[in-house]
């Protein structure tokens, strides 16, 4: 079983992708929580690096599942450059549920956070092209079974991202909110927010206050009606990855 939280369908390409090859089932986190995993053989987890750190959907998730005690259970993270503490976080949630993580690896895709700081996503297309040989290859460990952790232990920086002073700087750098003048109501935005976060009213999306700042949103909107900081984000500027479509993302 691979659970997966996507924003821009990254984590989603990727738990497809890893599911075909080793015949697995793939399953939102959201939904793994209503389900008993405690028979699994194998549990993979598939989720962004935020903040060079675990998304907060994911490290509230996982402590409510379902686990197998034995199961071989392996992380991969699709992030921009670096994992942080990614692994190093839910590795620890992991033991707290008496899980041991045998296999962690991270693998560079186009960053979606990029817009926040001006930069286009889809100028990072490059990193598919060593994507492909690194998936088949990090496949090709987990169905040997190997126990080998990329311990990407950022602590002193994931303790700076943490500070509350830090925090309240940086996070509203990638903090949605929609332009109601722009906003036509279609409810696109609402459908692929993985936390329900939100909701149309008068005709209108509004954000409430559970964001997890996947940006799904931003990047879905097709009208251009979700800004980040204040702004609006380009349309070229708009990015997810290239397999997974708008009905990917709603089917979660
Ligand atoms: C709020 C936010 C913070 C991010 N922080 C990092 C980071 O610290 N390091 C990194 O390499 N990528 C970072 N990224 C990029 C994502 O990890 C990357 O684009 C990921 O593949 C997105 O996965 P998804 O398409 O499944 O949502 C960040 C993205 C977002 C939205």
């Amino acid at each position: 079983m691979i659970l997966y939280f996507s924003g821009t369908g990254n984590s989603l390409a990727i738990s497809r992708y890893i599911a075909e090859k080793l015949n697995e089932t793939v399953m939102p986190l959201s939904q793994a929580v209503h389900h008993d995993l405690s028979q699994e053989r194998r549990i993979g987890l598939v989720y962004p690096s935020y903040w060079f750190n675990a998304p907060r959907a994911v490290t509230e998730l996982l402590p409510r599942l379902q686990l197998p005690k034995e199961a071989y259970v392996f992380i991969v993270i699709p992030c921009g450059a670096q994992a942080g503490n990614s692994i190093h976080t839910v590795q620890k949630l992991l033991s707290d549920k008496g899980l041991k993580l045998a296999y962690s690896q991270k693998i560079r895709v186009p960053d979606n956070s990029a817009v926040g700081f001006g930069r286009n996503p889809n100028q990072q297309v490059w990193k598919f092209e060593k994507y492909a040989e690194r998936l088949e290859r990090i496949v090709e460990e987990i169905a040997a079974g190997t126990q080998s952790l990329h311990y990407a232990w950022w602590g002193p920086i994931g303790a700076l991202c943490a500070r509350p002073g830090v925090q309240r700087r940086t996070l509203p750098m990638l903090t949605p909110a929609v332009n109601t003048d722009l906003c036509v109501g279609c409810g696109i935005c609402a459908n692929v927010c993985p936390q329900d976060n939100i909701a149309l009213t008068d005709g209108k999306a509004r954000c409430g206050d559970n964001c997890t700042q996947c940006l799904a949103c931003v990047h879905f909107c097709p009208h251009l009606a979700v800004e980040i900081n204040g702004k609006a984000v380009k349309q070229e500027f708009r990015y997810h990855h290239p397999d997974i479509k708008l009905a990917d993302m709603v089917l979660r």
